[in-house]
């Protein structure tokens, strides 16, 4: 009984291929721009790898804790890209972890890489890397569509990026079909982070890498600090020392496993294997 709904979902047309079509077309010519047709058509490609209940047609089944989240980033969607916060925490760490990840792109070899950022926020590092790479095809999934919609008004327009609406703890990606799979900042708000990284290694390729970054919680002054400003998130949230968060991604099967450290952030980078 559950297969017939599921195959009138899967043959609505996606929204998001929709868009692509609609963009693609010049109003009044019918002709199509040959940006606009690439990016129609690199989203047809990432959509034959989606699975067949695609987000766009599953309904994302939030449990409370999910709703919460979706709250909370409503309303700082509306501030997240402002200065001050750009100023206090962004700006002094997201150079630092797209310099890295551009490293590992570079360092990867091979034509038609894949990239995605498992809650991607408003997009910030994806729109950094995708116009240094414009060959790399670049996907964004965020809970939050108030936190999606900021990332496709900054950059939605580039023709190498797509952005997800989509729970993490589900993501609705073939197994190893990204080359680098990136979740920074976001491992203290889910509730089981160890289920969100087995969902990383799971969409990972082979040989391919992970790329972590979370407030760090090691020391007393990271604890100050960190643990003050999370008193103005909603909880449930919760931050890890240094050892706890490697001895996760370890246990998720990444290795070996190389950690660095910027501004009151851990990173951590592995290759699954
Ligand atoms: C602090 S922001 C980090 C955004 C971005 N990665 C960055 O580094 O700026 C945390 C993000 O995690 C997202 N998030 C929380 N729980 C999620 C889940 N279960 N699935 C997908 N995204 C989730 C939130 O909507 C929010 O955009």
């Amino acid at each position: 009984m559950k297969l017939v709904p599921a195959i009138i979902l899967h043959l609505l047309p996606s929204p998001v291929l929709s868009e692509a079509r609609s963009i693609a077309k010049v109003p009044g010519r019918g002709r199509r721009k040959p940006g606009a047709i690439m990016r129609a058509r690199r989203e047809k490609d990432l959509r034959l790898f989606i699975r067949p209940s695609s987000v766009n047609a599953m309904p994302k089944e939030n449990d409370s804790r999910d709703q919460r989240m979706i709250t909370l980033f409503r309303k700082w969607s509306l501030f997240y890209d402002s200065k001050i916060v750009r100023l206090l925490y962004f700006d002094r760490v997201q150079p630092y972890i797209v310099k890295e990840l551009s490293l590992v792109l570079k360092n990867l070899q091979g034509k038609s890489l894949r990239c995605i950022d498992v809650a991607c926020g408003t997009g910030e590092i994806l729109c950094r890397l995708a116009g240094e790479f414009p060959d790399v095809s670049f996907v964004g999934v965020d809970l939050s569509d108030d936190m999606i919609d900021v990332a496709r008004a900054k950059c939605g327009a580039m023709p190498n990026i797509q952005f997800v609406s989509a729970n993490a703890i589900r993501l609705p990606f073939e197994d190893n079909f990204f080359d680098l799979s990136i979740c920074t900042d976001a491992i203290h708000h889910f509730s089981v982070p160890e289920k969100i990284l087995a969902e990383l290694y799971r969409i990972t390729n082979r040989t391919g890498w992970v790329f972590v970054a979370d407030p760090a919680y090691d020391t007393l002054f990271q604890r100050i600090i960190v643990g003050t400003f999370g008193i103005t998130l909603d909880k449930p949230i919760r931050y890890y020392p240094k050892k706890d968060l490697r001895a996760m991604i370890a246990g998720a099967g990444f290795s070996p496993i190389s950690p660095g450290y910027k501004y009151f952030t851990n990173v951590f980078l592995a290759q699954k294997r």
